[in-house]
């Protein structure tokens, strides 16, 4: 059984019930799931054979602790399949209300 890392950043909780369920979800497809919150990781990405990393965005940006492992643990992360996600809402970025009614509408 495939044995998956989902480390994950969040501020106010929405991207850990988004984790959540993300790990629900391949678990019921079989995978071995483990979820790590990046504020207080317990386990490291070169024990799993694939990786998933999500976080919100805030001000058009991934939060920093999320970067920062994703730097930290680069060259792990490079050696293995590597799946990212983000929870946002684009409508508050630059030009974001046009592109969500132009897609939306
Ligand atoms: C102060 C603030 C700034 C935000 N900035 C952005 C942004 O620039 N772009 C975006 O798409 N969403 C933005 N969002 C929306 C968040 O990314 C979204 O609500 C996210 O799901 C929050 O995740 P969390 O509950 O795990 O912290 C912002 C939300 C807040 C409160």
């Amino acid at each position: 059984m495939s044995k998956i890392l989902l480390v994950y950043a969040t501020k106010s909780g929405s991207t850990q019930e988004i984790a959540e369920f993300i790990a629900s979800s391949l678990r019921q497809s079989g995978f071995d799931v483990t979820l790590d919150n990046v504020q207080s990781p317990n386990h490291h990405p070169s024990n799993y054979d694939a990786i998933i990393l999500g976080t919100p965005i805030y001000k058009g940006m991934w939060m920093p602790e999320l970067l920062g492992y994703a730097t930290l643990h680069e060259k792990v992360l490079t050696q293995k399949p590597l799946f990212l996600w983000m929870s946002c809402i684009r409508v508050l970025e630059v030009g974001g209300y046009e592109h969500v009614l132009s897609r939306w509408s």
